[in-house]
């Protein structure tokens, strides 16, 4: 049986890309990752990718004059690579809304946060600037408006008095890596679904929606 084809949309080194990617290498994951998309030339994450034999392709925003042309340049590219499903790994792009209508449902990103907490960027710094206690991540579907969609699955851990936004941003990217192949799983067996512009998931089938993880050592 044909298994749901992928697009990664990167814009620098790809940790939950790869991510993504050892995780479909298994036999039992039910979805391809069929192409890695990057906005920019230079983004380390291609290699990686090539190197894991996943086919690449470049959409770079500087050859577009405005997003909407950006936007239809990587929507023909996600039509002509037959694309299921994409996951925003990383992908330092604003889309415009008609490209995200277009895969509203069938797309989703993974924020360094526990939203709605510190959408945007820097939520590591701005996270210890808060003084929180508990920081994390969470993978949710895309709306037009930035890190609001739909939450399907967070994961959470401590932040410790000696952290920096490296020591708490490591901690947290742990975790980005187990919940993301995780989430696209649910979302591929269609365990996660949207109803009403909430997710709502298989509870016979769950694996927990929302992990604490406690600190290392
Ligand atoms: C991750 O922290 C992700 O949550 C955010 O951008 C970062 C990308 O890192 N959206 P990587 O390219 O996956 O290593």
């Amino acid at each position: 049986m044909t298994r749901p084809r992928v697009a990664i949309l990167i814009s620098g080194r790809g940790s939950n890309m790869m991510s993504l990617i050892e995780a479909a290498a298994a036999p039992d994951f039910p979805a391809e990752i069929a192409v890695v998309i990057s906005n920019r030339p230079d983004a380390h994450g291609l290699a990686r990718a090539q190197a894991a034999n996943i086919p690449t392709r470049m959409v770079d925003h500087k050859a577009h004059a405005d997003r909407a042309s950006f936007d239809t340049a990587l929507h023909a590219v996600l039509v002509e690579e037959q694309i299921d499903l994409v996951c925003l790994a990383g992908f330092m792009r604003l889309l415009t809304g008609p490209f995200v209508e277009n895969w509203r449902g069938r797309m989703i990103n993974i924020h360094p946060a526990l939203l709605p907490s510190f959408k945007g960027l820097h939520t590591h710094e701005r996270a210890l600037a808060e003084g929180v206690r508990i920081h994390g991540c969470t993978v949710h579907f895309v709306t037009p408006e930035m890190d609001v969609g739909p939450i399907l699955m967070q994961a959470a851990v401590p932040v410790l008095d000696t952290d920096t936004p490296d020591t708490l941003g490591a901690r947290v990217l742990a975790q980005e890596h187990v919940i993301y192949p995780a989430a696209l799983r649910l979302v591929v067996e269609r365990r996660a679904m949207l109803r009403e512009g909430r997710v709502v998931i298989d509870e016979f089938m769950l694996a927990p929606p929302a992990l604490v993880v406690p600190p290392a050592g």
